[in-house]
């Protein structure tokens, strides 16, 4: 997994429970990085998984909960460096349906070596979207918490349903994002 994806763990750890914590992390799993990350290098994914479990161990938090926030704070920093045009995108529908088409095209065509999740969409509604994820990583809390990042970029209420996981057999996860008034 990309650099800038380890850049922002590291923050969020630092940030909410102090660089003690974040040393001792890297003391504990001794990734072979040695927890020096560069935005647009590639990790081995091992290294973010170890550090995710002896989270859980040491918060006692169970592993979604610690997944999604970390999607909700990567949200900022993504959005903030990404390397498509972000501006004439004012909406939250328009913007998760360029994840795939843009977004992701635009990563995977500056950094080949990346691995992308696929989206695909079920547009049917309104006042829905569904985002069916496909991922040999089966990051989908990671992706709750980005969509809720989303959702708090462009100011727009939603729920948010997860019917079919990957962690329970699925081939994919499906993601229903229900937009609220208000
Ligand atoms: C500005 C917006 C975004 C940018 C620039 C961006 C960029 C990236 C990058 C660089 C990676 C790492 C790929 C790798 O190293 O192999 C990644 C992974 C990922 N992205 Fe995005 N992304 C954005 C928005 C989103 C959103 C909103 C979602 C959620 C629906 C999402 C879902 C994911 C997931 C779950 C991964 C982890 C890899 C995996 O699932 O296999 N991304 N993205």
């Amino acid at each position: 997994m990309q650099g800038s994806i380890y850049t922002a763990f590291s923050d969020m750890v630092i940030e909410q429970m102090g660089m003690e914590s974040w040393n001792e992390l890297i003391d504990e799993t001794k990734p072979p990085s040695q927890g020096i990350y560069t935005a647009g290098e590639q990790y081995q994914d091992s290294e973010l998984i170890n550090m995710v479990v002896l989270l859980v161990e040491k918060t006692g938090l169970p592993i979604e909960q610690l997944l999604e926030s970390f999607g909700e704070f990567l949200f900022d920093k993504l959005y903030k460096n990404s390397p498509a045009d972000l501006s004439n995108i004012d909406n939250l529908r328009d913007f998760l349906l360029a994840i795939d088409s843009v977004i992701h095209v635009e990563v995977k065509r500056l950094h080949p070596q990346a691995y992308l999740p696929k989206f695909k969409y079920i547009e049917d509604r309104d006042d829905q979207l569904t985002l069916q994820y496909f991922s040999k990583r089966k990051l989908c809390h990671v992706s709750v918490g980005l969509i809720k990042g989303a959702a708090n970029k462009f100011k727009q209420k939603i729920q948010l349903e997860h019917p079919i996981c990957m962690h329970k057999g699925a081939k994919y996860c499906e993601l229903v994002v229900i937009f609220k008034e208000g």
